[in-house]
């Protein structure tokens, strides 16, 4: 696969195959690929746990066990966004509100009902998607913004590679929902802080979860494009600003 094919391709998959094992040299050589990323004067603050085996059988068994009446409030060491936060800012709300109605559209399309998408939604976010490892990244307390731009730049080229090489991935803040609980599976010192976990595994290719795809803002859209304002010094374009 090229570059741009990987990217086109990859998607956040929800559903993996249970029971199918990465290795820690599997793991171990998609961080490597990942620690190629561009940082912040070289600073590379990523910090990464990666939690497979034994101990991702205690995490899923947390997880089940937190979620075993729905989706409780979660405790994460940063704070969660909602989408009322985003109210002032139509645009970042209009596309949160978009992916969950995509996936409802697609439930209601296949036939499938609100509580058994509401049922299968929730077995997949209580087993972490069924993923054969968690990747969990975290940075220091004193993390900067930027720093936190690295660690998403490190987290994409982590699902690029592993999609190129044949795994799936998804990037989810539930995987770090329950801190607290993560820290008492694994040594986290207290001044590291859990950003987000990426589980990665293999696809569940036809499950009813990984058939969405979440939409995209097109560049070429003027009315919601992401750009601004273009202007070439030759066929000059300038798009409308918001
Ligand atoms: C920081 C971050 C946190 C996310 N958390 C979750 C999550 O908790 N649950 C979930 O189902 N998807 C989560 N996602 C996945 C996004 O919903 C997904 O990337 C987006 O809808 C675009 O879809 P795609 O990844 O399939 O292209 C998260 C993605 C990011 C980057």
């Amino acid at each position: 696969m090229d570059a741009i094919e990987t990217i086109l391709t990859r998607k956040s998959v929800r559903q993996m195959m249970p029971d199918k094992e990465i290795s820690k040299d599997e793991i171990m050589g998609l961080l490597e690929v990942a620690a190629k990323t561009a940082s912040w004067s070289n600073s590379q603050p990523w910090e990464v746990f990666v939690v497979s085996g034994d101990s991702l059988v205690k995490i899923n068994e947390i997880w089940r066990e937190e979620m075993s009446e729905g989706i409780p409030d979660s405790r994460p060491d940063l704070t969660f966004p909602h989408r009322e936060e985003w109210q002032q800012y139509k645009r970042y709300q209009d596309n949160v509100i978009g992916f969950g109605q995509s996936r409802k559209e697609y439930a209601e399309e296949m036939g499938i009902g609100e509580e058994e998408w509401m049922k299968m939604t929730l077995e997949s976010l209580s087993n972490n998607y069924f993923s054969s490892a968690l990747v969990i990244l975290a940075l220091h307390e004193s993390a900067t913004t930027y720093s936190h731009y690295d660690l998403g730049a490190f987290a994409t080229n982590f699902m690029l590679a592993a999609e190129e090489m044949g795994y799936s991935t998804i990037t989810a803040a539930s995987i770090v929902f329950f801190a607290d609980r993560i820290r008492e599976v694994i040594d986290v010192p207290e001044d590291i802080k859990l950003v987000v976990g990426i589980g990665i595994g293999y696809a569940d290719e036809d499950h009813p979860l990984n058939k969405p795809e979440s939409p995209r803002n097109s560049p070429e859209n003027s009315q919601d494009s992401l750009i601004r304002q273009l202007s070439f010094n030759q066929n000059s374009c300038i798009c409308k600003s918001r």
